[in-house]
């Protein structure tokens, strides 16, 4: 079903499609702690990364080695062709003729659409600019799956939601599980009307707020994003917003009990490591999820 093909929006998917990358996941968990398997033996991923990235890199390069699989790297675009001033279009064109899959970050909204259409491989989005991020949403629904629940899920997306893509790609896909979304962002960072149309077109309850406290009482699941201080064209806006939400102990005050926090990554000081060892903390297992999710999708793109 996902054999050669592109993963470049979570609005290509339908919810059958997601469950059984979610199965195929659950079902690799135990080769993503070490056992192993050499199911791809012989493939080559090639990681081409044009922004910062540590997660999403290194558990991309840690599902296809534990599926027996290889990974080239593009390093640094310094460091490569792209600094004599070869398009994406060629670099693109000439990795695919090396690598089974690639994996490519770009700043560029739209960059990997772009990409695919030049790739003679399946190309996955790790994230273009402000726009999506679907390898993410998937192993966030994952840890959704597995820390809390996917039906009747209530959820608030907090902090960044006209920036953060992570966001962006989570909330078609809660659509297709008719979570409830609630979210809470400065005024200025507001999910984007286009997305908040689309989710009313979907039939999913949104409701915007700028206060986590209206909503602590009711959900099930706390997303929380960073500010993505990169996207700012202006760094006196960024200073504005920066250290809106912050989120300690006492916020959580007449939360459920089986609250679960969420984090994609790094966080810088949304969440108080004083959360850290509570049992509503689950971002650094969401973290570890990266690795059997990404295996499954590897496994159900590339296997022979
Ligand atoms: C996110 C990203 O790059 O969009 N990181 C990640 O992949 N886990 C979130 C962020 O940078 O804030």
């Amino acid at each position: 079903m996902l054999k050669r093909r592109h993963v470049l929006s979570m609005k290509d998917f339908s919810r059958e499609e997601i469950d059984e990358i979610l199965e195929t996941a659950e079902s690799l968990e135990p080769y993503a702690r070490g056992k192993g398997s050499d199911i791809l033996d012989g493939k080559i991923l090639a990681l081409m990364f044009f922004e910062p990235s540590t997660r999403t890199r290194m558990s991309f390069e840690t599902a296809m080695k534990r599926l027996g699989g290889m990974t080239i790297n593009l390093g640094s675009a310094e460091a490569s062709s792209i600094a004599k001033g070869e398009s994406l279009a060629d670099t693109i064109r000439v990795v695919g003729g090396y690598a089974d899959a690639i994996v490519i970050r770009h700043p560029k909204e739209g960059s990997a659409r772009l990409a695919a259409e030049f790739s003679p491989v399946p190309v996955l989005n790790a994230g273009d600019g402000a726009g999506h991020h679907p390898t993410q949403t998937l192993l966030d629904l994952y840890t959704i799956k597995k820390e809390s629940h996917l039906d009747d899920l209530s959820i608030a997306l907090v902090g960044d939601l006209k920036y953060g893509r992570t966001v962006h790609s989570l909330a078609y896909a809660l659509s297709l599980y008719g979570a409830d979304i609630y979210l809470v962002s400065p005024p200025t960072l507001r999910m984007p009307e286009q997305i908040i149309g689309d989710l009313s077109r979907m039939g999913t309850r949104v409701r915007e707020v700028s206060d986590l406290r209206e909503v602590i009482e009711e959900v099930d699941v706390l997303y929380i994003t960073r500010i993505q201080r990169e996207r700012f064209p202006d760094p006196v806006e960024y200073n504005r917003v920066a250290r809106s939400y912050s989120i300690n102990t006492r916020d959580l005050e007449g939360a459920k009990p089986e609250l679960r926090i969420m984090h994609p990554l790094p966080r810088v000081d949304e969440i108080s490591p004083s959360i850290d060892g509570t049992k509503h903390a689950v971002y650094f297992r969401q973290s570890f999820y990266g690795v059997p999710v990404r295996m499954a999708l590897l496994k159900m793109i590339l296997e022979d």
